[in-house]
């Protein structure tokens, strides 16, 4: 990134798709994707999740890629240069405060990815049979040592944001992202000699069309905006730091594609352990932390697996928290005209309080519950199944009815220097198929329709 009139642009156009992959990839692929199915009856989710991620998440990518680099703004500015003040409040204000919440259950979860990291290391994980897993997850996230890891990782992010964005998390996730990639496919082989594979790869593959309900289409939907970091203006900030000559439509494709990559892999991994293992696939969000120790134990060498599979997790989790934490800093900055010490500060400091509300939901907060939802729970499904699709609701109808047509298609050709032949395509989905899609879903779920 290069400092440009006071607002930084990335310098080249692989380090701008590996900062978006780096946004995209992270817990949401490897922790969440992997619960989310299970919970939802793994093939038919699959297919629900692909659909969206390729019909509705790519086009959306692109209107807010366009939104983004078109305005160089935040979120808030970017709604307000196109579309006016109101419409900024609301878009703006459902993306920073659902950025925020996301932020800090995030926190948490990337937390015990530090302590699972630094427990392998010193040898201290006892995973030799999947009740010693459990117990093992329950004494590791209970008591005030989550409390602690939500503390560092928070400060880890906060140092990265505040010494100038990307310049070294650019760096390091064009080297982490492909070595975590190969890690993912190594583990995937493996999963191919254990006893349940079979078993997995029916669970996760097999659609089953008979299982697609309401509540699975709703799941599906809300991942394929958390996986995209879409819908709250995550890929619209950082958009707004490509340089002119990024191609936004390939971007858009090739994040997509690699981020589905990356959520099979790590269904691949995950599925055929549960079966082997006799672990429920619906264990919930603790799902991937008790699995993946058992498959480690097994390994020769299992602890230095370990270790260097949770670093990974922890720098791609951290290469997604800076993204996540810029779109309320840029807001902040730029709207609010705070310095950026004092922005990152800000949103800083809410995330660890969110944080440690969303780290004590498994421990002395447990029975606290809001609908019947933890605070880590409420945060995750307010902002992932709500937040997220309506934002994508209020993008995909903006960008596909009011925004100048001529806008869209200079961004997406670099004022005609290509070509876009999908054009048309795109604006049918930003019209039509996206709002449709999710007013359906939305009406489905809430027993209306
Ligand atoms: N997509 C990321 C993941 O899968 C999460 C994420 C990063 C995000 N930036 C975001 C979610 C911005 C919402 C908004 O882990």
């Amino acid at each position: 990134m290069s400092q440009n009139n006071s607002r930084a642009v990335f310098t080249t156009r692989f380090g701008a798709i590996a900062t978006t992959v780096g946004s995209a990839v992270g817990l949401g692929n490897i922790w969440r994707f992997p619960y989310e199915a299970g919970v939802h009856g793994g093939g038919a989710f699959m297919i629900c999740y692909l659909a969206f991620v390729f019909l509705i998440g790519v086009p959306l990518l692109c209107a807010e890629f366009c939104m983004g680099r078109g305005t160089r703004s935040n979120i808030f500015g970017a709604y307000r240069k196109l579309g006016g003040p109101h419409l900024a409040r609301f878009a703006g204000t459902l993306g920073i405060v659902a950025s925020l919440m996301i932020l800090s259950f995030y926190s948490v979860v990337a937390g015990w990815t530090v302590e699972y990291c630094l427990s392998s290391l010193t040898g201290g994980l006892d995973f030799s049979d999947t009740a010693a897993g459990h117990g093992q997850f329950v004494s590791l996230t209970t008591g005030w040592r989550p409390l602690l890891w939500t503390a560092v990782f928070l400060v880890a992010n906060f140092v990265i944001l505040i010494s100038g964005v990307t310049k070294g998390i650019e760096r390091a996730s064009n080297v982490m992202m492909p070595i975590l990639f190969l890690l993912l496919v190594a583990f995937c082989i493996n999963s191919f000699f254990l006893p349940g594979f079979g078993d997995g790869m029916r669970f996760i593959f097999a659609p089953d069309f008979s299982k697609i309900t309401p509540q699975v289409l709703f799941g599906a939907l809300g991942q394929a905006f958390f996986s995209l970091s879409l819908g709250i203006g995550g890929m619209m900030t950082y958009a707004s730091y490509f340089s002119d000559k990024s191609r936004l439509g390939r971007t858009a494709m090739t994040t997509a594609l690699l981020d589905s990559a990356v959520a099979i892999l790590a269904g691949v991994i995950i599925f055929p352990a549960v079966f082997s293992f006799g672990i429920s696939p619906q264990a919930g969000p603790t799902l991937v932390f008790e699995v993946l120790p058992n498959i480690f134990d097994r390994l020769p060498g299992g602890m230095i697996w370990s270790t260097l599979f949770f670093l990974l997790l922890f720098l791609a989790s951290l290469t997604s928290t800076v993204s996540m934490s810029e779109i309320s800093i840029s807001y902040f900055c730029e709207e609010k005209k705070m310095s950026r010490t004092r922005a990152t500060v800000l949103s800083s400091a809410i995330a660890l309080a969110g944080g440690l509300l969303c780290a004590m939901s498994f421990g002395v907060m447990s029975d606290f519950t809001i609908f019947g939802m933890t605070v880590f729970d409420l945060f995750d499904y307010v902002a992932s199944n709500f937040c997220m699709p309506v934002g994508g609701f209020v993008c995909a109808v903006f960008v596909g009815w009011f925004v100048d047509r001529k806008f869209i298609k200079d961004q997406l050709t670099d004022y005609e220097a290509y070509r876009f032949p999908l054009l048309r395509p795109l604006r049918f989905c930003l019209r039509w198929l996206c709002p449709v899609a999710i007013l359906l879903i939305f009406l489905n779920i809430t027993g209306i329709l």
